[in-house]
């Protein structure tokens, strides 16, 4: 997520404005920009890397003005370079916005405004903002029909996605309007001065009495009062809340660490790496720069990554091999690149790394490519080294992840991952755009689940938690897509708790580790609905006649399953295809229960690094 900031009142704008920034970028960003009234204009400064340098920069310039907007970037569309950082302008410059989230539509709006003659500076889909603003403004202004905040209302009704916006123009000084939908905006009153941010954080030095904008709602910030309106732009009393949270707190954004505030970004991921990717009922990933045709003649994939990266390889190689039937390999990196691998031209590799510079996938990369495979890569990082080193990339869209254990940049490669076995069924002729659209459809309705997920599950996850907090070991089991999820659970137990964790196929527990089973001793099953179910839950008899204690992750609805586990974790019905995205969540949340319960540092356990770039 991006970070916003506006302040509009006696003091100076800059100052305030850098420390807003700069609050907000322990998440980690890549460029920053702020635009201040100056001498009846609009002066716009930005700079690509970190707030620190755009501080320095500021410092060059005479910039007195009392009211402004900064941003704080982590890209998503086009790089990271100070002509893709906010603010960014209309065409006249008289404009300035800030945004966060995804316009999902900015290619059409993008086209029809070059066709008005409109001229754009950046590769963002930001810019279309400042343009439509624009227009409805300067008609507004020449005929007297309305204001700032009517052009960006009108401006805003033609866009599709998420947007958090701060916007200023030079015809109404003193001025910000701010709105926002499935993006966050607080405004608040302080210190001689109003202000509004994307994050508490970034004002909380000047107040603690807030308002958080619900969707549609627009506020207009003058420096002596903060105006509301709803979403036919009358004016309303919005509900202030008191924040008392301290400035550690505030950082995590209210939760207790990083990790249980990542786990819970997760619908946005979902929301955002899905954005854009349907039109006309056919998929669009236009980053992968491979023809149709191209992607026909694909007849073996190789998944490779690291870690959790890898588990969801694992999920990947049976959405392939059952929506495209292409031969699907997943293979740790480190083993890939000293092996042999069978690779001709018409090899498809798929590198996957939150990090993207993961140095055993760097290398496997490319090794893949001197041996003539196409690389596609899968990462969170805007220009990072996969991207750069791969024929094509898609982003997660995960945002900065800043707890080691990755869990939203997981379901960001998973649900990436997922597209990818949908192109590649479409371009096989193996899926029709029906049913590529249905898939489509209930994915992106998992975003939603996941909500529920998180709302519902926190007690039953807890009673499980406290069942197993003192175990010295446990086994997590699954079939089919349930084995996949369960070896992510079990890496997710070990790296946080230090709870020692390993995952079966549960059919592979009588063929050894069902030997471990005594009394109490902790079996995670994955026991959604699926054609493996029965057998799941036969396995799992097993471990229970020789004293398991069954932890079971089942679908709503199935009340079969309290007869044969201990505890259970509830999750909403979805195809099985799509079961990984929701029962990973309840098992990261049931690692984070078992570490805090256990004393561990959830964020940065013991011996981990965020990235490993070393071999
Ligand atoms: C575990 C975890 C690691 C990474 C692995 C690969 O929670 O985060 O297992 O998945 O180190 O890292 P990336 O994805 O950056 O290549």
């Amino acid at each position: 997520m991006c970070g916003i900031v506006g302040y509009t009142g006696e003091a100076s704008a800059t100052p305030i404005l850098v420390e807003g920034l700069t609050r907000m970028e322990y998440r980690g960003y890549d460029s920053a920009g702020v635009a201040v009234e100056q001498d009846g204009g609009i002066q716009v400064v930005t700079r690509k890397g970190k707030v620190a340098e755009l501080a320095h920069t500021l410092g060059h310039f005479e910039m007195t003005g009392t009211c402004g907007i900064g941003h704080t970037r982590w890209a998503t569309h086009g790089k990271p370079s100070e002509a893709n950082a906010h603010p960014h302008t209309s065409c006249a410059g008289d404009i300035a916005v800030v945004h966060n989230g995804i316009i999902e539509n900015f290619a059409e709006l993008r086209e029809d405004l070059i066709a008005r003659g409109h001229v754009f500076k950046s590769e963002t889909d930001t810019e279309v903002v400042a343009h439509l603003v624009e227009e409805a403004f300067h008609r507004m202004l020449a005929d007297g029909s309305g204001d700032l905040r009517a052009a960006v209302a009108e401006a805003t009704s033609q866009l599709v996605g998420a947007y958090g916006l701060a916007v200023m123009a030079e015809q109404e000084p003193g001025t910000i309007v701010v709105c926002r939908k499935d993006s966050p905006i607080v405004v608040g009153r302080g210190n001689g001065g109003s202000y509004v941010a994307s994050d508490i954080i970034a004002m909380i030095d000047a107040t603690r009495d807030v308002v958080v904008l619900a969707d549609g709602q627009m506020a207009r910030l003058r420096p002596d009062a903060i105006e509301y309106f709803d979403t036919d732009g009358n004016p309303i009393e919005p509900e202030v809340t008191h924040v008392d949270w301290d400035i550690d707190v505030a950082e995590k954004g209210g939760y207790p660490d990083f990790m249980l505030k990542e786990i819970h970004e997760q619908p946005r991921v979902i929301r955002d790496t899905l954005a854009g990717r349907l039109s006309a009922g056919s998929l669009v990933i236009d980053e992968l720069d491979m023809t149709a045709e191209e992607l026909n003649l694909v007849d073996r994939v190789y998944v490779i990554a690291c870690g959790t990266s890898y588990h969801a390889g694992l999920i990947a190689k049976n959405l392939i091999e059952s929506w495209a039937r292409i031969p699907c390999e997943v293979e740790v990196a480190s083993e890939f690149r000293y092996r042999n691998p069978i690779i001709t031209p018409t090899t498809l590799v798929v590198a996957v790394s939150q990090s993207g510079e993961t140095a055993d996938t760097l290398a496997a990369i490319r090794d893949a490519r001197v041996k003539g495979a196409k690389v596609f890569g899968i990462t969170n990082v805007v220009g990072s080294p996969v991207a750069r080193e791969s024929d094509g990339v898609i982003y997660t869209k995960a945002n900065k992840e800043i707890a080691v254990a990755s869990t939203k940049s997981f379901l960001g490669q998973v649900v990436s991952l997922t597209l990818l076995a949908m192109l590649l069924g479409q371009s096989q002729g193996e899926l029709t755009g029906g049913q590529v659209k249905l898939l489509f459809s209930e994915l992106a309705d998992t975003a939603e689940q996941v909500e529920r997920i998180l709302a519902e599950c926190t007690d039953s996850v807890d009673e499980a938690a406290e069942a197993m907090v003192d175990a010295a070991s446990a086994l997590f089991i699954g079939r089919g897509m349930g084995a996949a999820t369960s070896y992510e659970g079990a890496l997710k137990m070990k790296e946080i708790s230090y709870l020692h964790a390993e995952a079966y196929a549960a059919g592979e527990m009588k063929h050894g580790p069902i030997a471990l089973i005594d009394e109490g001793f902790p079996v995670v099953a994955i026991a959604t609905n699926s054609a493996v179910y029965d057998k799941v839950v036969s396995n799992l008899q097993e471990s229970r006649a020789r004293g398991a204690c069954i932890i079971a992750v089942a679908t709503e609805g199935d009340e079969d399953i309290k007869k044969h586990a201990d505890h259970v974790i509830y999750v909403p019905k979805v195809r099985d295809a799509f079961s990984p995205i929701t029962a990973s969540v309840p098992l990261q949340l049931l690692s984070r229960a078992v570490a805090v319960k256990r004393g561990c540092d959830v964020d940065q356990p013991r011996n981990l690094a965020k990235s490993v770039t070393v071999e």
